[in-house]
């Protein structure tokens, strides 16, 4: 895939209607629909103000969340209006709808330095079918289209890539440092290149274990499917989280390393618990040694100093999903100490998005990596090495 895209440096934006396809996914409390992280709002700001000081007038779009039956309004995008107006220091016009008549006559309106955020895309059938009607009608509102929802990029969509048919399309500065570093990182990475793979499924990580043993020196493996490849070696993994249908294909990717000459490191001791609780009652054991009744929740001591190694002398490490339950502070320690390594090395650090962001946010190592993605579904995709939709759809540079 081609990811070097034209931005919106590379067009005249002065007195133009600009479809700003962002992404205003963001994390509400389920009660009160309160929101609970504005990072996503935040990471769209250089893209918005620039538009704004170079005499655009911009008109905003997002999906939020998975509306089924069009409308719902506990999904509406006003609030994020709310607070994007409070973090631009300026109003932020909505519209109650993505391509009626309350967005038509506001874009209409619309004055050049000024912002309209429009209705859940979601709300729109057509979005997610990615209906060519939709995607006409939302191009008509403007004069360029610009996508910095990185996080949306690999969702064939109305918005997200079909509208793209109908207007000049470019990237904003947020999918450009995406595509530069998650690009540079699996197109010409500083070597040895090492990934880190956690989280608890091997079936949700199967294309990215495939397409990193192509690329990278070195692979780590934690997290519960740590377990299906224990389980592939012939090891006890007890209660642990256990994909039975996947245990074939981890032997098929400890083959395919060894053939390839990537290192693949998988656990070499474990904590396991008695429950899946934070205070459960916990040991450690040796790998493939869980007894019955007991499951694996964390890396072990001398798994922790194994990995800490492999990544204190990376030229890049890529990190998609945590090691252990991180969110149980007794399981976290894996996690921790994988983190830790990570802020003191000299390594290019890319964290994927989704949980491998909020373990490191969470745990405070945030401000110590070189990039934390937007985008979890998307980034996972991008490692993959699939064509990402939202990317594609925009002008070559
Ligand atoms: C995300 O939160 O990963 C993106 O906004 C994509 O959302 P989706 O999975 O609902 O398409």
């Amino acid at each position: 895939m081609n990811y070097a895209k034209k931005t919106v440096r590379d067009v005249d934006v002065t007195g133009k209607k600009v479809l700003l396809r962002c992404d205003f996914n963001v994390p509400q409390d389920k009660e009160t629909g309160a929101i609970t992280s504005d990072k996503r709002i935040v990471a769209a700001l250089p893209t918005i103000r620039y538009l704004l000081e170079h005499g655009a007038a911009v008109i905003a779009c997002s999906h939020l969340g998975k509306p089924k039956n069009g409308p719902d309004p506990k999904l509406s995008l006003e609030p994020v209006a709310v607070r994007l107006s409070e973090l631009l220091g300026q109003p932020v016009l909505f519209a109650h709808d993505v391509v009626g008549e309350d967005a038509k006559a506001k874009a209409a309106a619309l004055q050049p330095g000024q912002i309209l955020l429009l209705e859940n895309t979601r709300f729109e059938p057509g979005e997610t079918k990615d209906d060519p009607a939709l995607s006409k009608a939302l191009a008509s509102l403007a004069d360029l289209y610009v996508s910095d929802a990185f996080g949306a990029v690999h969702r064939a969509h109305a918005s997200t890539a079909g509208v793209a048919d109908y207007l000049p399309a470019v990237s904003g500065f947020l999918i450009q440092k995406e595509l530069e570093v998650l690009g540079g990182a699996i197109s010409d990475p500083k070597r040895p290149l090492v990934a880190i793979l956690g989280g608890s499924k091997v079936s949700s990580k199967i294309g990215v274990i495939n397409n990193l043993l192509e690329i990278a020196d070195t692979i780590i493996i934690g997290g519960g499917m740590a377990y299906t490849f224990s389980a592939a070696q012939g090891g006890k993994v007890g209660e642990s989280l256990l994909e039975s249908d996947w245990i074939d294909y981890s032997r098929e990717m400890i083959a395919k390393a060894a053939a390839k000459g990537v290192k693949l490191l998988l656990p070499v001791d474990t904590v396991c618990a008695d429950a899946f609780a934070p205070d459960a009652k916990s040991q450690v054991v040796k790998a493939g040694e869980i007894p019955d009744g007991w499951q694996g929740l964390d890396i072990g001591p001398e798994t922790v100093a194994l990995y800490c190694a492999a990544v204190a002398d990376a030229g890049t490490v890529i990190w998609n999903g945590p090691l252990g339950v991180f969110e149980f502070p007794a399981f976290a320690k894996g996690t921790q100490a994988v983190a830790e390594a990570l802020s003191k090395t000299s390594a290019i650090t890319i964290i994927g998005g989704g949980d491998s962001a909020a373990a490191v946010e969470q745990l405070g190592y945030a401000d110590k990596m070189t990039h934390i993605s937007t985008g979890g579904g998307a980034s996972l995709e991008f490692l993959e090495g699939k064509e990402l939709p939202g990317v594609a759809c925009l002008l070559d540079a």
